[in-house]
């Protein structure tokens, strides 16, 4: 047992009766540690990504873990090269992880995995006593948002979702905006992911990916963080609203199985898969103020590369990213929208203001860097995370309660509250 005080300790030892009744702040509750050790599960292409820029900032990683040899060996000399010491390597299959997970000198540890694993990884990171960094998406079941939900309630320990979108400038910009008023209140958010990923459902031998294998085994909206956590951020889910029921409806699945066709021969294994993943697949959602959020899924249509976008409406105003521009009555002329450029120096957020030469290149407009350095700061002042296990869970949902929604005739489906209530306290 790793022999730093955690706040489980505190709260089992009844130390902390002011930290459990809410009354001491979070942060409070452990001593800033300067510099931390981290340990990296999962070292693909985003893995080894975070790991470049932790290895940036005042981190030890002394332990990597991946199922496959050649991007452990990849990582190990990243590490190497930067620290001059070599990290220990953990790569004998796909619970071996949790031997990881077992060392007592791990501060916390990034999951970087295939989506599909990011859940049971996690919780057994926060079930050894270890602060969690989760990649997008959060769990693919509701069991699996519950258990993150339970193991972190239990063990008190830190869990973020990488949700990178969350620190763009201008959403940040646009947050703040909302936050002070400038849109009046928000009745409805539109927002998705629309992004050609045909070519990553598939290795080099036409052997599917991982996401070629959940668009294979799933309907629904399967990567719904990117553009709901933004807005949900701007909304103010779990600070006074919370998202409370959906609806799916999905066209019909042609796009990928016409690239297959296009791209293996008529006997390639790959012709005989059958994808349950539709060409676009919408979600209506409403929250309990009653904002509607309009939300769109498109992984697989021929189309140029977009990423997520972020439209909102208030009663006096509106944004919307893809015209990259915001209209506020009485301070915008009529009918004509204002470049969002124009907000920027007033309401810039104060990480940007900042740290913006530090997050330069580092990936997603520089916001890859903020997520890197928030979960550190973190972890270093001991809470609270700025997208925490109940956002995670809550927008991730999404995945499976569309596909039910879309599985029953598009029936609506309740969102549990995962909070337990708190979503009614608003934060500061
Ligand atoms: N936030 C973002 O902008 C962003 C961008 C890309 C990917 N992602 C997320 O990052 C994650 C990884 O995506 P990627 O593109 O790097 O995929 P990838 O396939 O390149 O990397 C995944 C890695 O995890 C390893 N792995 C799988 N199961 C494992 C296990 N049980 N134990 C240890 N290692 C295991 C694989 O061998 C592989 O090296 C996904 O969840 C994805 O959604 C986020």
């Amino acid at each position: 047992m790793n022999q730093r005080i955690h706040r489980r300790d505190l709260l089992r030892a009844g130390a902390a009766a002011g930290l459990a009744a809410g009354l001491v702040p979070l942060a409070l509750a452990r001593p800033r540690k300067p510099s931390l050790r981290l340990g990296i599960i999962g070292v693909g292409n985003r893995g080894t990504h975070l790991l470049r820029l932790a290895l940036n900032m005042d981190v030890e990683i002394p332990a990597l873990c991946d199922i496959r040899e050649d991007h452990l060996q990849r990582a190990m000399e990243i590490v190497k090269k930067a620290r001059g010491s070599a990290a220990e390597g953990y790569a004998r299959g796909p619970h071996d992880y949790r031997r990881l997970l077992e060392r007592e000198d791990l501060d916390a540890v990034i999951c970087a995995t295939d989506m599909q694993e990011h859940a049971a990884i996690c919780i057994a990171a926060m079930r050894t006593d270890k602060d969690v960094l989760s990649e997008v998406a959060a769990a693919m079941t509701l069991k699996e948002c519950w258990g993150l939900v339970h193991a972190q309630e239990e063990t008190g320990r830190i869990y973020m979702l990488a949700e990178n979108c969350c620190y763009w400038p201008h959403l940040l910009m646009v947050r703040k905006m909302v936050e002070e008023g400038l849109f009046g209140d928000i009745t409805y958010a539109q927002c998705g992911y629309v992004h050609d990923c045909r070519a990553l459902a598939f290795d080099q031998e036409g052997k599917l990916t991982w996401r070629g294998r959940m668009a294979r085994d799933f309907a629904g909206n399967l990567y719904p963080t990117h553009d709901l956590g933004p807005v949900a951020k701007c909304l103010g889910i779990h600070r006074g609203d919370r998202l409370v029921s959906l609806t799916a409806m999905q066209s019909r699945s042609d796009s990928i199985e016409n690239y297959v066709r296009q791209h293996f021969a008529k006997d390639h294994p790959a012709r005989q898969v059958r994808f349950q993943l539709a060409d676009s697949t919408n979600v209506l959602i409403r929250t309990a103020k009653g904002v509607l959020i309009d939300q769109r899924f498109d992984m697989y249509s021929a189309r140029p590369a977009e990423g997520p976008y972020h439209a909102i409406q208030g009663v006096r105003g509106s944004y919307d990213s893809r015209l990259k521009s915001i209209w506020i009555e009485g301070r915008s002329a009529a009918n004509a929208w204002d470049p969002q450029d124009k907000f920027a120096k007033q309401f810039e957020h104060p990480l940007w203001t900042n740290l913006a030469e530090k997050a330069k290149g580092s990936g997603h407009g520089g916001a890859d860097f903020f997520v890197i350095y928030d979960f550190l700061e973190t972890v270093r002042n001991g809470g609270p995370a700025p997208v925490d296990v109940y956002d995670a869970v809550a927008w991730s949902s999404i995945i499976p309660l569309s596909g039910k929604s879309i599985a029953e005739g598009n029936t609506a489906q309740a969102i549990p509250d995962f909070t337990g209530g708190k979503w009614k306290q608003p934060k500061s």
